[in-house]
């Protein structure tokens, strides 16, 4: 039977709490709060809630349909619709494929902290005695930077070889729980500390002025949309794999609801815990994307410091790093999962190892400069685009080369394919096959609620958003 060698849920709860896992990630750790801190606190949090109600969710539904009517992974699935479409499907592939180059190296640098955390509750010095600096130091360290990174893709690519059930459920269960529980913990230390205050009033406190700025809405939106397709992990291909391996009977659309609220939870927690504690040790909003690293080695090192600080330190980054490779390995799985379809389809024995094996060392070659241009930050051992061309920050065209590999990367990802995907799939799902997702709901006897809404923001919302989203991505490239 092909399903069973294709693999499938153990049950309903496995299949939400791996859905949820995937979704949970570095994107509501690391990448929420800072576009949050760089874009502006209240507006971007507004922007963010409104595109993943109209937007995030459709989407997510519309995918889960997909993978379970046509049983393959993204590539497959469009194909199965009609042959002119599979492009479509494989425009989708190549996103978890850039995401997991940077997304690795990441995580990387998390299994680092982890680790130094846990060398200094036994007294020895994690940190290579540079403190809270110890973020920039990291940067520059080549090899630091590409032992973490390997041992970041090695663990992903072991549990991605265990399979659907073995592998990539089981670990999902447990973990998600524990990581709210040390998020609240955090919150409710930093909560405490002078100064916290002025964190919340940013994220919280009403503030419209943006709005009347057509430039910096615009702005503004495009990174919500980005940072929404990513964190949600819609547009690019991962919900159709997983629904194709879900049963029949299972209710779509309540999973298609309940992953994106779990995860706008975990966003917000973070949110809570990191820009108040910029606020109160004296850390930037805007500083980008190292905001995680340096506003909690703050809170472990200066504020709880000493044998608490570490402990705690030790528990939060061990959680953010297992909350990393439940997404990794989701990461890694559509784009083994898109090969094994055609091995199936090709009359063939899938090989499931050797297609993850070799997905693993593309990504770790691609991840490289990502690991060693410390950021952008200049003079490091790989030149950051903007740097190999010989820009500087008001030459015309910068905005499309990004400050860092990781920025050139993400820009690629959320900011064109992921918007282009999400545009053709709501054409396709609102127009030329309006009726495949209530069809597919229904198809276990659950009624499909809120049609109107569904069919409203397939044919009309999301085609709008998605169309201003990549003209103002096309327009940067300009400027
Ligand atoms: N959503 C994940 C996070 O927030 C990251 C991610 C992006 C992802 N695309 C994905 C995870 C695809 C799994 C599959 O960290």
């Amino acid at each position: 039977m092909e399903t069973s060698k294709r693999g499938q849920w153990g049950s309903s709860f496995g299949f939400l709490m791996a859905s949820i896992g995937s979704a949970i990630g570095l994107g509501n750790l690391w990448g929420f709060p800072y576009k949050m801190g760089k874009t502006g606190g209240f507006a971007f949090l507004i922007i963010y809630l409104i595109l993943v109600a109209l937007v995030g969710i459709v989407l997510m539904l519309g995918e889960f349909a997909l993978g379970r009517k046509t049983g393959k992974g993204a590539g497959g699935a469009y194909a199965a619709l009609a042959k002119k479409y599979s492009f479509i499907g494989y425009m989708a592939v190549i996103s978890p494929f850039l995401i997991l180059a940077f997304y690795a190296v990441l995580g990387g640098m998390v299994l680092r902290y982890c680790l130094g955390f846990l060398v200094q509750i036994f007294g020895f010095d994690g940190f290579a005695g540079q403190g809270s600096s110890f973020f920039r130091w990291l940067l520059y360290s080549d090899s630091s930077m590409l032992l973490f990174l390997v041992l970041f893709m090695a663990c992903t690519m072991v549990i991605v070889m265990g399979g659907i059930k073995g592998g990539i459920e089981k670990f999902s269960k447990a973990v998600m729980p524990a990581l709210g529980v040390i998020l609240v913990v955090i919150i409710v230390f930093v909560a405490i500390q002078p100064g916290a205050i002025e964190g919340y009033k940013f994220m919280f406190q009403p503030d419209f002025s943006l709005f009347t700025e057509p430039g910096s809405f615009f702005e503004v939106l495009k990174t919500a949309s980005g940072q929404m397709f990513f964190s949600l992990s819609v547009a690019m291909g991962i919900n159709i794999t997983f629904g194709s391996y879900l049963d029949k009977k299972k209710n779509l659309q309540r999973n298609a609801v309940m992953v994106p609220l779990f995860d706008t939870l975990f966003a917000l927690l973070a949110g809570m815990m990191i820009l108040p504690a910029c606020a109160a040790f004296g850390e930037d909003y805007a500083q980008g994307p190292g905001l995680l690293f340096a506003s909690m080695q703050k809170v472990f090192l200066d504020g709880m410091g000493g044998a608490a600080g570490n402990i705690m330190g030790f528990l939060f980054y061990f959680l953010v790093f297992i909350a990393a490779i439940t997404s990794s390995i989701a990461l890694l799985e559509v784009l083994t999962a898109a090969v094994v379809d055609r091995q199936l389809d090709h009359g063939k024995e899938p090989r499931r190892k050797k297609t993850a094996l070799v997905f693993a060392i593309l990504i770790f070659l691609i991840g490289i400069p990502v690991a060693l241009d410390a950021l952008g930050s200049g003079g490091a051992t790989i030149k950051a685009p903007y740097e190999l061309l010989g820009l500087t920050p008001d030459s015309p065209g910068y905005a499309m080369w990004n400050d860092c590999w990781l920025d050139f990367y993400d820009m690629i990802t959320e900011g064109v394919l992921m918007p282009l995907g999400a545009l053709l799939m709501s054409l396709l799902l609102g127009w030329v096959m309006p009726n495949l997702v209530k069809d597919e709901c229904e198809a276990s006897g659950h009624k499909f609620k809120g049609a109107a809404y569904f069919k409203f923001c397939f044919r009309f919302v999301i085609p709008v958003v998605m169309v201003i989203v990549l003209a103002t991505q096309i327009q940067s490239f300009f400027l």
